[in-house]
């Protein structure tokens, strides 16, 4: 039997990933930035053992469906079939992050799992091989491995696609990202659907490819040079292009919820009202506010008479993947 654990935490694309070129290797069409969070996470526990016959996938303790269990087990082959191992493999894992529900589940789910594999098997991977292999898993789980702020860089092969840590001075440490949770139900249409959809259907797509690359060259300046107001206005700008190429898709979709499109304007005028502080969306309704540390409770006041206090999350900068011992009660 070989055993493994590991907990990674999510992040947030300041500059979005969005559309594959390889849906196989997972291979994207742009190279995209994230912030790692440390109010959001996942533990994967995994076990692999000659007694199971099949493998089993638990999440947050509900045996999941057989479509669920198969995402699991293309992962799972991947790593047998690299370390010519035939074993099935029982995963548990618990997400201390809504599932689904654009709040990136899947980066932190899946990075887990890579680490827990990896742990389990003994493969001593480096940073970048365990974000290559976190990649095949979900895009935006690469960058999970890594604390603070990371650089996906998009590559042309499996080899040269994987994230990196961003030299900043420990700049993330002065920031915080305030989650407005609008809806943590499960939305219609995955980021995967929805990537798909866009990239093959939306003639804004090619618009969004000609901006990105400009605005993660301008994103990374900003990081250098601690440029709050650069940083923000770029993030800002860039995942409102993102959701902008899903209303040309075929059929067209939006992400936005009438309470997101609220969150905006409250952020716009909270700006007007000289607090700065920027919003970013993933594959959800939820809205997520980039603002400095020194700035979050009055940020936290100026939205306290919109929303409750429970529907308010404040992460700050967190910490890259960790592998963890495999304690005796999770053992079979
Ligand atoms: P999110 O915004 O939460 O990342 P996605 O639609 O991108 O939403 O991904 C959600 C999918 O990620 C789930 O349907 C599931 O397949 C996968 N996922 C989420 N959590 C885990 C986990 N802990 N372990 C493995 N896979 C997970
Ligand atoms: C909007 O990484 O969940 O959150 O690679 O198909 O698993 P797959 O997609 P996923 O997509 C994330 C999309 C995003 C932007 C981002 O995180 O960069």
């Amino acid at each position: 039997m070989y055993a493994g654990k590991a907990r990674a935490y999510t992040n947030i694309a300041l500059i979005k990933y969005w559309g594959k070129k390889d849906e196989q290797l997972i291979l994207p069409m742009n190279s995209s930035l994230s912030l790692t969070l440390d109010a959001f996470y996942t533990e994967t526990t995994v076990h692999f053992d000659e007694s199971y016959t099949e493998d089993t996938f638990c999440l947050d303790g509900e045996k999941q469906d057989p479509k669920q269990t198969a995402k699991i087990s293309n992962f799972l082959d991947l790593v047998r079939k690299q370390q010519n191992l035939s074993l099935f493999a029982k995963v548990d894992s618990q997400n201390f992050v809504p599932t689904a529900a654009g709040l990136a589940s899947s980066a932190s789910g899946l990075a887990a799992l890579a680490g827990a594999c990896s742990q389990a098997l003994n493969l001593q991977l480096t940073e970048t091989e365990l974000s290559r292999l976190a990649r095949r898993g979900s895009g935006s789980a690469c960058r999970s491995i890594f604390g603070g702020f990371a650089e996906w860089q998009k590559g042309d092969s499996d080899q040269t696609s994987f994230a990196q840590t961003i030299p900043s001075n420990n700049w993330e440490d002065d920031l915080a990202m305030l989650f407005v949770l609008v809806d943590d139900g499960i939305k219609d249409i995955s980021s995967r659907d929805g990537m798909k959809r866009t990239v093959e259907t939306s003639s804004f797509y090619s618009g969004w490819l000609e901006n990105v690359e400009p605005d993660l060259a301008d994103a990374k300046q900003a990081i250098r040079e601690k440029d709050f107001t650069k940083l923000g206005e770029i993030t800002e700008a860039n995942g409102l292009r993102m959701h902008g190429t899903t209303l040309a898709a075929v059929p067209p979709f939006t992400y936005w919820s009438p309470e997101s499109l609220n969150v905006m304007q409250l952020v716009r005028a909270a700006r007007k009202q000289g607090l700065p502080c920027y919003f970013t969306m993933d594959a959800g309704p939820n809205v997520k506010i980039l603002v400095e540390k020194k700035n979050l409770t009055a940020l936290k006041n100026f939205l306290a008479d919109h929303f409750s206090e429970e529907k308010l999350i404040t992460a700050y900068a967190g910490p890259g993947i960790t592998l963890m011992p495999v304690e005796r009660s999770e053992e079979l």
